[in-house]
């Protein structure tokens, strides 16, 4: 199966679930909760999801058994984003084909969105009534795993530095540092977590973590690209945002073509990773070219 299909039928299985994990949009209060159905609602490739789902079968697990877990990493991914879009921090006024979150809700509803989303999300990753064919350790271990991932040895790391080296000149490995930390590490985890639920053994968790990080690095230099090279309908955000904020970026300090090669290594790296692996890691090697090719 191309990566293409394996990605519109995970996002069609993720989508077919997700709103049973939300309150309701007229539960009481009702602002909060259409505000969460706003932005989980409108799209994303679900591409987060899809890779625990991926983990967990390239290991022998079962995407039934994640499904909890899974729909979780969207919901962290999106209060990520409402945070992002935030004036604050990005001040950036399209996100997924719709005005951002605070555009709509403002501000402090938007915040709000954010926090009340990470909290769901660990409702969920903590949830052993709804997992209940994962032991309850490899629960723990997939959720404490997420926090280290999100915190500031992680994204949150990862946005104060970027957000602090807006207009300045940085070096190499400062920059490695935000995309690593910003976007890589949830990437990560999403990977560990699926195989974590599904019982992998130390050698596949230490493999796929390898790997993890070389395409959550590669995701964000393509993203970089993406900002200067796509096409704002097709992007669905605002374009030429990194320039206009001098955002510490891949192309702004090795050139749009030379990023592209580093993605490409990165992800090459990152899938011979996987030769432990059986064929039923080809999602994962698929989703890895994906990540270097996609445009949007
Ligand atoms: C965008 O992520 C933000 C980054 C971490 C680069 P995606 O490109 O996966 O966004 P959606 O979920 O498809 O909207
Ligand atoms: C976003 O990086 C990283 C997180 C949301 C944690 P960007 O700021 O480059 O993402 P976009 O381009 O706004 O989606
Ligand atoms: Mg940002
Ligand atoms: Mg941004
Ligand atoms: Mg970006």
């Amino acid at each position: 199966m191309s990566a293409a299909q394996y990605l519109s039928e995970g996002r069609e299985f993720i989508d077919a679930a997700i709103c049973r994990y939300l309150p309701e949009e007229t539960s009481y209060p009702e602002s909060i909760h259409k505000s969460m159905l706003y932005s989980v609602l409108a799209g994303g490739k679900r591409l987060r999801p899809v890779l625990v789902i991926a983990a967990a079968e390239a290991v022998g697990g079962d995407r039934q058994h994640v499904l909890p877990f899974s729909v979780a990493t969207e919901f962290v991914h999106t209060y990520t984003l409402i945070h992002d879009d935030l004036p604050a921090l990005d001040n950036d006024d399209l996100r997924r084909g719709k005005p951002t979150n605070h555009k709509v809700f403002g501000e402090a509803i938007a915040i709000l969105t954010g926090d009340a989303l990470l909290t769901q999300a660990f409702y969920l990753m903590t949830h052993t009534g709804l997992m209940d064919s994962v032991p309850e350790k490899c629960l723990l271990r997939a959720a404490h795993d997420m926090t280290s991932a999100l915190g500031t040895s992680g994204m949150i790391g990862g946005q104060v530095v970027d957000i602090e080296s807006e207009g300045k000149p940085i070096d190499a490995e400062t920059l490695e540092y935000i995309h690593a930390h910003k976007t890589g590490q949830l990437i990560q985890a999403c990977i560990r977590g699926g195989a974590i639920l599904s019982q992998a053994t130390s050698a596949q968790l230490s493999a796929l973590s390898t790997y993890g990080a070389h395409i959550g690095l590669a995701f964000q230099i393509i993203d970089d690209i993406l900002d200067l090279t796509a096409d704002e309908s097709q992007l669905g955000k605002d374009v030429g945002s990194d320039l206009d904020k001098e955002k510490a970026t891949y192309p702004a300090l090795y050139g749009l073509e030379d990023s592209k090669k580093k993605a490409e290594q990165l992800v090459e790296e990152g899938i011979a990773c996987l030769e432990i692996f059986d064929e039923r890691a080809d999602p994962l090697r698929e989703i890895g070219r994906f990540f270097v090719q996609r445009t949007f």
